[in-house]
């Protein structure tokens, strides 16, 4: 593991990675979104190495990262005329659009799919690495399969430490939520994942957008990885409503249940309880997007048996915050105590 400067990454250490990635090798790298465990797009047993140490199933399929417009004929089929002008004024950016795969792209990028999905990073490392490579880079991001995905180094030793060639260190993530995926193969683009980039932003450029919401009456997964747990702490976590958060904290001290809350500044205020962590203000959604995933591996490592974390708006990039809870929660919002008791319960045997 190397730390490496996003305001100027190291020519030595970034032709050193590059250098892994073009020999079939796999390295860990930062974007603005989440780290990304990368390899070679084009070698398929490169490709391989990354559903390895991910443990990941291989109906999954990878986004392929790529330096530069330009780079596009290289992984896509085809060009959609329409959206020439659309990709070079959200990329470099935390946007990734599914279009018709190359032949070149190996079956196991797209899991079989005839689509592949193509994100240009904004990431001065990530970009470098990718340029120095010469290649497009598939890369999940390089959590284990079901853990939340990595917003800082720690988070990777935590988990992913001898199961790659080389970890690239660039510090905390920007946006600390993966980034949003349109499906724009069809008539009208489909938005399968809410991102950074949002969907206001997005019927701002592209006109009428579909968006539906995941969640737990339909489960039907807009992504194929949505289908999968994702993005959970180990120990059990509940949605909770904001004006509900302080009757069921006073219930678990009361019961002796060690209780941690996930909040805003301005719900802590409000509980006045001294077991929380703090995502930042309501008042910047990105910030609360930045501390995220890192609060649910806080709360792996309190003493702490659960985790409460507040409801938050969906408006804005409160869309894509509110997606990633509903997964890590599993969609369990409790309000009441006895409806939190029964759950705790079974989640605890
Ligand atoms: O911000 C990000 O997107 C990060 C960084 C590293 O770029 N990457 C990331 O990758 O989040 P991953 O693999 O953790 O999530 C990609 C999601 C999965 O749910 C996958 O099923 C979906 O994108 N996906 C990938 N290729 C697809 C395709 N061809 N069609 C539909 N969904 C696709
Ligand atoms: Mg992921």
């Amino acid at each position: 593991m190397l730390k490496i400067s996003e305001a100027r990454p190291n020519k030595r250490i970034i032709s050193k990675a590059a250098h892994i990635i073009r020999y079939g090798g796999t390295v860990i790298f930062p974007t603005e979104t989440v780290y990304g465990l990368g390899a070679n797009a084009f070698d398929e047993s490169a490709v391989l190495k990354i559903f390895k140490a991910k443990s990941r199933p291989k109906d999954n399929p990878l986004i392929v990262h790529i330096a530069d417009v330009g780079w596009l004929s290289r992984v896509v089929e085809e060009i959609p005329e329409r959206f020439e002008p659309i990709f070079e004024s959200v990329w470099p950016g935390p946007i990734t659009f599914v279009m018709r795969k190359s032949k070149s792209i190996p079956d196991c990028v797209t899991a079989g799919l005839n689509k592949v999905s193509v994100r240009i990073p904004s990431n001065r490392i990530a970009l470098s690495l990718i340029k120095a490579s010469g290649v497009p880079i598939a890369a999940p991001s390089a959590n284990m399969a079901t853990r939340p995905s990595p917003t800082k180094a720690q988070h990777i030793m935590e988990e992913m430490k001898g199961k790659v060639d080389m970890i690239l260190d660039g510090g905390q993530s920007a946006y600390g939520i993966e980034s949003t995926i349109v499906d724009i193969t069809s008539k009208v683009p489909t938005v399968l994942r809410p991102g950074p980039f949002t969907i206001d932003e997005l019927r701002k450029i592209l006109g009428n957008v579909h968006y539906q919401k995941q969640n737990r009456s339909t489960g039907k997964p807009t992504a194929p990885g949505m289908k999968y747990k994702h993005y959970s702490p180990s120990k059990p976590l509940f949605l909770v409503e904001k004006s509900s958060m302080k009757k069921i904290i006073d219930f678990c001290v009361k019961e002796k249940i060690g209780v941690v809350a996930i909040c805003s500044k301005e719900t802590s205020m409000e509980i006045n309880y001294k077991n929380a962590i703090i995502l930042g203000s309501e008042s910047d959604m990105y910030q609360i997007a930045r501390n995220l995933f890192d609060s649910f591996r806080k709360l792996d490592i309190s003493d702490a048996e659960v985790g409460l974390i507040q409801s938050f708006e969906e408006n804005g990039v409160g869309a894509a915050v509110m997606n990633r809870i509903n997964k890590a929660t599993g969609f369990s919002k409790v309000d009441e105590t006895d409806s939190f008791l029964s759950l705790f319960t079974k989640r605890r045997k």
